[in-house]
């Protein structure tokens, strides 16, 4: 009798621990599968991020780089920097394909509203992928956030500072980067609607860049021969005013040529100590790379974020440059 209650209680016992150890091998199976059908890491250091830039080897874009890297490096994130060599929308949406095609876990890209850019982001949502625009917005599309500056806004900034400097009587000649992207457009919009303001002031013609200093040049000699009354410069993206201050010094005209810029890089921030350039509008390329990261670590973690999100602009002057410019705003040490 003693034997056979000691053989049952060995068999409930060898019965327990094989129903143990078989839930807790069934257990681990169920996660390691979960990680491969899921898709979804399971710590920050496995999740992939892509920033697409207008243009890759362009010195605005390589500060957005920094910041993103830099974020990327504090939250242990990898960030693909990858898009068109030289400013190209179809290359550009083919970026995003290509980034959907590989199941990156989040896109941070430059927007721009057209039809070909909002299906291929609204395409990325629908795969789960959570976009964020920076620089230029896209807000037609379903991306889950905008960071960057409110262009129309700065853009009105530089119609004041022009109206400022030229005591309300000029004639302005535009250099834009693209005609179709977005940023520049409500640049260029907000710069028109300060300076309707203005009875003395005139725009007289705008023309495109490609976001490229040796067209803005071009452009800036071509206007100047066609209508030679131009008296001011308005350049919308980072190389713009550099091209044309090469123009206007090479002509000597620099002291009857007011010139608002755009961003503040080195090379920018030389020729305004100089008086080459008169100012610049700041943006804050470094902090829309590093916050879009931030940014989209929180939406994987399912927080709620604010879907715009304006980063800083403000006119930069000589007399600001001797004092301090933050090193946000500033060129930050590129490799
Ligand atoms: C703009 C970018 C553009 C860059 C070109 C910047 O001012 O914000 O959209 O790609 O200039 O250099």
């Amino acid at each position: 009798m003693r034997i056979r209650r000691v053989i049952i209680s060995i068999l409930v016992i060898c019965f327990i621990v094989a129903f143990c150890l078989s839930l807790h091998f069934y257990l681990k199976a169920l996660n390691i599968n979960k990680g491969l059908t899921n898709d979804k890491p399971v710590s920050s250091s496995d999740y992939h991020f892509i920033l697409i830039p207008e243009e890759m080897d362009n010195p605005y874009w390589h500060l957005v780089e920094d910041g993103a890297k830099a974020a990327g490096a504090q939250a242990d994130v990898a960030i693909e920097y990858k898009g068109p060599v030289q400013a190209n929308v179809e290359e550009h949406i083919g970026a995003i394909d290509t980034a959907i095609a590989t199941k990156v876990d989040g896109i941070i890209t430059q927007g721009t509203v057209s039809p070909e850019m909002t299906a291929v982001i609204n395409a990325a949502i629908q795969k789960g992928i959570p976009v964020i625009t920076l620089d230029s917005d896209d807000p037609d599309s379903r991306r889950v956030a905008y960071i960057g500056t409110n262009n129309f806004k700065a853009g009105y900034q530089a119609g004041e500072a022009l109206i400022k400097a030229t005591h309300g009587k000029a004639e302005v000649g535009i250099i834009t980067g693209n005609f179709d992207s977005t940023n520049e457009k409500q640049r260029v919009a907000g710069f028109e609607k300060a300076v309707s303001r203005a009875r003395d002031v005139h725009i007289v013609d705008v023309e495109e860049s490609h976001i490229t200093r040796v067209q803005a040049a071009e452009k800036t000699y071509n206007m100047l021969i066609k209508y030679p009354k131009i008296n001011a410069f308005f350049g919308t993206s980072s190389l713009d005013g550099i091209g044309i201050s090469a123009i206007i010094e090479q002509l000597d005209h620099k002291k009857d040529t007011y010139i608002i810029a755009f961003d503040t890089l080195k090379e920018t921030q030389t020729l305004i100590k100089k008086g080459a350039i008169d100012a610049t509008v700041s943006q804050d390329p470094y902090q829309m790379g590093y916050q879009s990261v931030l940014m989209m670590l929180d939406i994987l973690k399912g927080k709620q974020i604010k879907s715009l999100k304006y980063t800083d602009s403000q006119i930069i002057r000589a007399s600001d440059l001797n004092i301090s410019i933050t090193h946000t705003h500033a060129e930050v040490k590129h490799k």
